[in-house]
């Protein structure tokens, strides 16, 4: 079975290719490499030792969407491709939502015209928006978002749910990440933000590596139990596998289904920092700064029903992800 991914060539979607290729799926990628390299499909080549076309197109061409759709026949797609910075999205809203609205509508429509009816969609617990209480379960009414970004996600969601509705021979699987940390464990691929990033882990091992002088903590008066924010970190080959599993899962069953993929736990920014510190013998220069504006104290999911129903469950720890993310920015100082 041949899938697709759009925006394949980024951060997950690199990942998630990797693993896709080691449980035996063929794979096309269509990215037009606005927040990424060619570089990531040329490793993920040689970690797997497969290969695969890549096409450099935006997936609003429909014309050239068309022409993918014609030579690869795709079965399924993984739609990772869309823009995800939450504070840019604020500055320039028409951006977020022409393109990551925009390129779901062309790719829903190419996917009609061919007859490929199952899609994996990249959302993110960001559309759970302030809740009264944690663990985040996919029941729970989705709340106001609080920047454009997060209302793509919650748009799209609603646009995939609505159509499934009337299209009852189609799969359609919303996958909601929580934070994605960590890299492929040969330190060959990873996350390789464009300037300076405003998460979390790439700052940590930027600030160890001299790049970033002082690693603010935005806020030490949250109602947590150290005062930072708690947050579900998910290694992000879990977060890969978590798509093999959503695929196998497509192949199977019709309909439209969401899934948090997360581990259920809360760490807080200062548990990152001590376990970075720790694992890996470095230190990380820090100071405590005010709170950034938006930021919730606490996000954390249950993650059961993916355990449940996808079988899937996230296997690598806290230590995990900071060993596997400092070997790749070690390996990687100026990214790819
Ligand atoms: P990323 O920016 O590394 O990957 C997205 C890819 O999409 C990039 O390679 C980019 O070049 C491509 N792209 C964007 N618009 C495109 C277009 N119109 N046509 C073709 N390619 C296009 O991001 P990521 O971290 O790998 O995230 C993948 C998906 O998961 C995104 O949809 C993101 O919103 C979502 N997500 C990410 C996180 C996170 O923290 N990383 C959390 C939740 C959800
Ligand atoms: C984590 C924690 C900060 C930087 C964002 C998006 C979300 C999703 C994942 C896509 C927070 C603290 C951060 C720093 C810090 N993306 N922090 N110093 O905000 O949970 O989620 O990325 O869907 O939609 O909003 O992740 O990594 O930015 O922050 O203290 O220099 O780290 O306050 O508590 P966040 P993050």
């Amino acid at each position: 079975m041949k899938i697709l991914l759009t925006g394949g060539a980024g951060y997950i979607g690199t990942h998630t290719a990797i693993e896709l290729l080691n449980a035996g799926y063929d794979i096309v990628v269509a990215d037009n490499f606005s927040n990424s390299q060619p570089e990531s499909m040329k490793r993920a080549k040689q970690i797997t030792g497969r290969d695969f076309n890549v096409y450099e197109m935006d997936i609003r061409d429909k014309a050239k969407l068309e022409v993918l759709f014609e030579q690869e026949k795709p079965e399924a797609v993984i739609h990772f491709a869309g823009l995800k910075a939450v504070g840019e999205s604020v500055e320039k809203p028409l951006d977020y939502y022409e393109n990551n609205l925009d390129a779901t509508f062309v790719l829903m429509r190419v996917m009609e015209e061919y007859g490929c009816k199952k899609i994996v969609f990249s959302s993110s617990a960001t559309v759970y928006g302030e809740q009264d209480t944690m663990p985040l379960v996919e029941t729970m009414k989705c709340s106001a978002c609080s920047n454009p970004y997060g209302w793509t996600k919650y748009m799209i969601e609603q646009i995939l749910r609505d159509y499934a509705k009337v299209h009852e021979d189609w799969s359609v699987v919303l996958l909601r990440y929580f934070n994605p940390v960590g890299a492929h464990e040969s330190g060959m691929v990873g996350e390789n933000p464009n300037g300076i990033p405003n998460n979390l882990m790439p700052r940590v091992t930027q600030a160890a590596l001299g790049k970033i002088k002082m690693l603010g903590v935005m806020g030490n008066d949250y109602p947590t139990p150290d005062g930072t924010c708690l947050r579900d970190y998910i290694h992000v080959v879990d977060l890969a596998k978590g798509h093999v599993c959503a695929i196998r899962y497509a192949q199977d069953n019709n309909g439209c289904d969401v899934f948090n993929l997360g581990t259920g736990v809360g760490y807080s920014v200062l548990d990152i920092i001590n376990t970075f510190e720790k694992v890996n013998g470095i230190k990380v220069p820090h100071e405590i700064v005010a709170r950034r504006p938006g930021d919730l104290p606490m996000a954390y999911s249950n993650p059961a029903k993916a355990e449940k129903i996808l079988h899937w469950k996230a296997e690598k720890t806290l230590a995990d992800m900071c060993r596997d993310s400092w070997n790749w920015q070690q390996k990687n100082p100026n990214g790819y």
